[in-house]
């Protein structure tokens, strides 16, 4: 498996790397066995994975990760956040120091470990400024609780003030073959300050594995329904001419859609690793395996347009 440099960091990350929402499964993706959370762990490990990212906020991902991975904290680099609770059927923003302390006490036992090796702000708390939260993420680095921070979901500009502050490391940006712009704008901020990027939802929840001949008939609290917004009508009408584009490349490089995907987020000048999600073996062996390919131009230009 390929590794790159995490920004600053010094942190090695395999290219391809696991995307642990959809391991907690919950609401937003529906029931998931352990055995099927550890069979996909140690796939990802022979397979060269070594991040593996999380949240508080992914249903019970933190506690299987963890002891999915008891006896392994050290072949892997773990990433979870802060910052987003939940309120009965409601998800609040509260970047408090005492939410801030309590989720990361959490994580960490969840995570049945001691340190957390990149903690990120998930979204920004409109109630608090993003300087008082990167002081109380400051204090939790000089515990020892966590070894680098780094931000999710900031627009360009506040991300720019933030860089200069020269505190964060690294950025978790929504990029793929569908939703490229935002990400387009980070990356060059990224690229200013040497900040890693870490490329979610590459796959758009699996669309992009091409395997949807139809809109799947998805439950309302479905991740894909609500995060993803390309399974619903004209917008996954839409979305399948992207698809069509990438089943075409796949074919002819006798490869499978969903590396093709992966393998063109990893193309773009920046990345330093593409999160992809995976329920199973397979899925995470054909994805690890697209850290393997690379697109020749045509075919670059073919996806970009
Ligand atoms: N910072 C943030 O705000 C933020 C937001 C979103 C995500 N993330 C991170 O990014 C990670 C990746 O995003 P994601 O998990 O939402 O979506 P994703 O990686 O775009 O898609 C993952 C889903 O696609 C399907 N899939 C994966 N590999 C496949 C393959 N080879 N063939 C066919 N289907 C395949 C699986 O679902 P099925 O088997 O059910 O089809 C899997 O759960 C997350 O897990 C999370 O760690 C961060």
């Amino acid at each position: 498996m390929l590794t790159r440099c995490l920004g600053k960091t010094q942190l090695q990350v395999s290219v391809v790397s696991l995307g642990g929402w959809a391991l907690g499964g919950g609401t937003d993706w529906g029931p998931t066995e352990f055995a099927d959370v550890q069979r996909t762990i140690d796939a990802a490990l022979h397979n060269g994975v070594n991040l593996m990212d999380t949240a508080p906020i992914y249903g019970n991902s933190e506690e299987v990760i963890g002891r999915a991975l008891t006896g392994k904290r050290d072949q892997v680099i773990i990433s979870t956040k802060c910052g987003l609770v939940k309120n009965g059927s409601w998800t609040d923003h509260d970047l408090r120091p005492e939410t801030i302390s309590r989720q990361l006490e959490n994580s960490l036992r969840n995570l049945r470990t001691d340190y957390i090796d990149i903690y990120l702000i998930h979204y920004l708390d409109p109630q608090i400024s993003w300087q008082d939260v990167l002081e109380t993420l400051i204090t939790c680095k000089q515990q020892g609780k966590i070894r680098h921070i780094g931000v999710c979901n900031v627009p360009a500009d506040v991300l720019e003030k933030m860089a200069q502050t020269g505190i964060i490391s690294c950025v978790q940006q929504e990029l793929s073959l569908l939703h490229r712009e935002l990400g387009r704008t980070i990356l060059d901020v990224c690229h200013r300050y040497q900040l890693g990027f870490m490329a979610y939802g590459c796959l758009c929840g699996g669309i992009l594995s091409g395997k949807y001949r139809q809109a799947p008939n998805l439950r309302r609290a479905d991740a894909r329904n609500y995060f993803y917004k390309c399974y619903r009508g004209e917008n996954f009408d839409r979305a399948q001419q992207t698809v069509d584009c990438v089943k075409q490349v796949a074919t002819q490089q006798k490869i499978l859609p969903a590396q093709v995907a992966l393998a063109w987020v990893l193309a773009q000048p920046g990345v330093t690793c593409a999160l992809a999600g995976a329920r199973n073996p397979d899925q995470m062996a054909c994805n690890a395996r697209a850290a393997e390919i690379k697109l020749s131009a045509g075919d670059l230009c073919n996806l970009s347009k």
